[in-house]
């Protein structure tokens, strides 16, 4: 059997350790072959494939980004590009795709696998979104690094008695937030699932200042005041509707700033949480569903995703995955509310 490898989407760490699982249990377990699709979907629509085999996946588990590249590219965007697509594998012999994404290169594996193409999906993202899935890969590793930013920020912080803002990823959910923020010992956190009320974080601010410590606000880039809209860098948005976030954390430093009269700065982790070597924990996790994802493509279980399940690894329908994406439950983050101030 020939199979075809993409990953898609923002990047995260972890990527390269789900190709080299795939290709190492698939050429030593059960004699496939492999190539690899450029830049996501785009490698598909036009025909860019290299060369996947043992040796070129020697020496990748440790290393952040994807040796295959990734892009927002989505088929259903571009003129036949279905037909492309399938022009693409027929022109490579490819009998089936190990589709590596979140949820939107997901949601397009979706609807080829509706359309008859063979593949299976591996969940990643630091945002921790998709359904399905306890954990996404990427995700440790970005909340790390997210929570040792704030342990820095803290002794800073500490000795101008300011505010600091701390803007982390997280579109339409907070759970990078969340978990940084709490295990940072945030004073405030702030997720997109719950609208926020500036003169409440003012509050908050203020009581800690009280007590003579200096506040750290964790705010995820995709939460919303309760009365304002989103805070958007630009309104251009990507082949999957996403417009570009970031600016929260700038825009509440001035409000705290403005209402409180005491200094407040921002400091934005952006793509530093998705770059370099990926966590122990997300290098288990990517090497596990890698495994899992080759023999779903041996069994000729296509349609599904591997997802973590407890401390299992599972298979669940894509459809099921793809159809909303995960968010923080709010009861979850209530528990930590006895923190904040
Ligand atoms: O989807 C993951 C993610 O890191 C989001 O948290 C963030 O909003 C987005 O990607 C940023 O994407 P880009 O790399 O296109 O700036």
């Amino acid at each position: 059997m020939k199979v075809g490898v993409l990953t898609g989407g923002g990047d995260c760490p972890g990527l390269n350790a789900v190709i080299r699982s795939v290709v190492r249990k698939g050429v030593q377990e059960h004699d496939f072959g492999f190539v690899g699709f450029r830049d996501g979907w785009r490698g598909a629509l036009q025909n860019n494939v290299v060369p996947l085999d043992v040796s070129t996946v020697r020496g990748i588990l440790p290393r952040g980004g994807t040796i295959l590249g990734s892009s927002r590219t989505n088929p259903f965007k571009h003129e036949d590009g279905v037909r492309r697509v399938r022009e693409t594998l027929a022109a490579h012999d490819v009998d089936a795709l190990v589709v590596i994404g979140g949820e939107d290169t997901l949601g397009v594996a979706t609807e080829l696998s509706r359309l008859g193409i063979s593949l299976v999906g591996v969940p990643k993202t630091i945002d921790n979104d998709v359904s399905g899935t306890d954990y996404t890969f990427g995700f440790d590793t970005a909340v790390g690094i997210a929570t040792e930013a704030i342990d820095r920020l803290h002794t800073t912080a500490e000795s101008h008695m300011r505010t600091l803002v701390v803007e982390v990823m997280g579109r339409h959910s907070g759970w990078i937030a969340l978990h940084a923020g709490v295990a940072g010992g945030a004073n405030v956190i702030l997720i997109p699932e719950r609208p926020f009320d500036v003169d409440q974080v003012c509050a908050w601010v203020q009581s800690r200042f009280k007590i003579n410590y200096a506040p750290i606000v964790v705010v995820a880039e995709g939460a919303v005041p309760t009365d304002g809209e989103m805070v958007l860098r630009d309104r251009t948005v990507d082949e999957f509707g996403h417009v570009r976030l970031s600016g929260v954390g700038e825009w509440l430093a001035r409000e705290i700033s403005h209402r409180t009269g005491t200094d407040a700065r921002t400091t934005v982790l952006g793509h530093v949480q998705r770059g370099g070597t990926p966590s122990p924990f997300d290098r288990w996790l990517a090497t596990r569903f890698g495994l899992h994802a080759i023999d779903a493509v041996e069994e000729g279980d296509f349609g599904t995703m591997v997802a973590l399940n407890g401390t299992r690894i599972v298979r669940v329908p894509l459809g099921d995955a793809t159809a909303r994406t995960k968010k923080v439950d709010l009861s979850l983050y209530e528990e930590f509310e006895v923190f904040f101030g």
